[in-house]
């Protein structure tokens, strides 16, 4: 079965050829992104494989369909971009991970929030230039801090262990609480109370309609001045035109984030050699409390990994039985 892979990178190859070595799946590797112009390089696939920011929106899966493609299987849990309904209609079955390594994601937020808070990204330029002041480097003691987790399923669990670690009170918005969570002293609150109280909030809830620009104007207003914010989940929670003018009022003291909503032009790419296209991304990047990386919170070896296998996994088996192990469904 021919299986046309979008959107791959050098670590795409090493991790998918690893975990397909047994199985008689024929790899095709795109650099391109799936796009409706670059849909036609799966013709003769019977399966596809796509990562966060191919686009999967009714034209890609209609021209998909039409190539003869069964399945679209996602190397990434979310699913957000693609549109399930037309899938649906075109008898196409579409997997995803639900789960690789929520340390890796989680551990990234650990990441941004350490990074902004003890401004060790500064440290190491000035350093380097022998500049030993210590002026604009203080931070403040997590211990004691107010935590707010919005979302605390995988990942928000084991990033609400770390910060629980860490000495801070943590509170968490989710409509499904986690059992697990509320064991370790996570106290479930309204959002209001969560955005009034936390010293940082992070998001690690899904891109559904619902929270879609769930931080706009109105809950930035509701924050505690000079709140850190860290998004790791995705781009379109934040309106980041708000978080701009949170920033440059001071409400926001500090924000990292790890995806941006526009980002599909942007990220795994090297622009070094060209100029960033997008203004809104560029104002970003002229903060000094502002920190981005660009998608990597799963970047991590035993993720990879397991995102390869997983997928392996979906594909093998819906060659065997016609059925992913992990399909992705509309909602009821
Ligand atoms: P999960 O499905 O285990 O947990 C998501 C949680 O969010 C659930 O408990 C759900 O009830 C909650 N939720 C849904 N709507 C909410 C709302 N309106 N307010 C508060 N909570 C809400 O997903 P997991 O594995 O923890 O991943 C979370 C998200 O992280 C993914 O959907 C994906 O978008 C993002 N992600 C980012 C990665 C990165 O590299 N930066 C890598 C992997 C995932």
């Amino acid at each position: 079965m021919r299986v046309d892979v979008f959107s791959a990178k050098p670590h795409d190859l090493v991790f998918l050829r690893d975990a397909a070595r047994d199985t008689e799946l024929d790899l095709q590797f795109h650099e391109a992104r799936l796009t409706p112009d670059t849909a036609r390089l799966a013709q003769g696939a019977q399966a596809i494989c796509g990562f966060v920011n191919d686009d999967l929106g009714r034209d890609v899966i209609a021209a998909l369909a039409d190539l003869g493609v069964r399945l679209v299987a996602l190397r990434s849990a979310g699913f957000n971009h693609v549109d399930l309904r037309a899938a649906q209609q075109a008898g196409m079955t579409v997997a995803r991970v639900p789960a690789y390594s929520p340390h890796a994601v989680a551990e990234h937020t650990l990441a941004l929030i350490l990074t902004l808070n003890r401004k060790t990204h500064r440290a190491f330029n000035r350093v380097r230039e022998g500049n030993f002041a210590l002026d604009g480097l203080m931070g403040f003691d997590m211990h004691g801090k107010v935590a707010g987790i919005v979302g605390t399923g995988l990942i928000g669990t084991v990033l609400a262990r770390i910060l629980t670690g860490f000495g801070c009170e943590v509170l968490a918005s989710d409509p499904s609480p986690s059992a697990e969570c509320e064991a370790m002293g996570v106290r479930y609150v309204e959002m209001a109370e969560l955005l009034g109280r936390a010293d940082i909030i992070t998001l690690q809830c899904p891109l559904t309609p619902d929270t879609h620009h769930l931080i706009d104007d109105d809950a930035i207003a509701c924050m505690k001045p000079g709140v850190m914010l860290v998004n790791t989940s995705r781009g379109a929670v934040v309106d980041t035109r708000a978080v701009i003018r949170g920033l440059k009022s001071g409400q926001i003291g500090a924000l990292g984030l790890d995806v941006y909503e526009e980002e599909a032009d942007l990220f795994f790419e090297d622009l070094s050699q060209s100029y960033i296209p997008d203004d809104v991304f560029a104002r970003l990047l002229t903060f000094p409390n502002v920190l981005v990386t660009g998608h990597q919170g799963f970047f991590t070896r035993e993720a990879l990994r397991a995102i390869a296998e997983t997928t392996i996994g979906n594909i093998a088996h819906f060659q065997r039985e016609g059925a992913a192990l992990h399909p992705v469904t509309l909602p009821d």
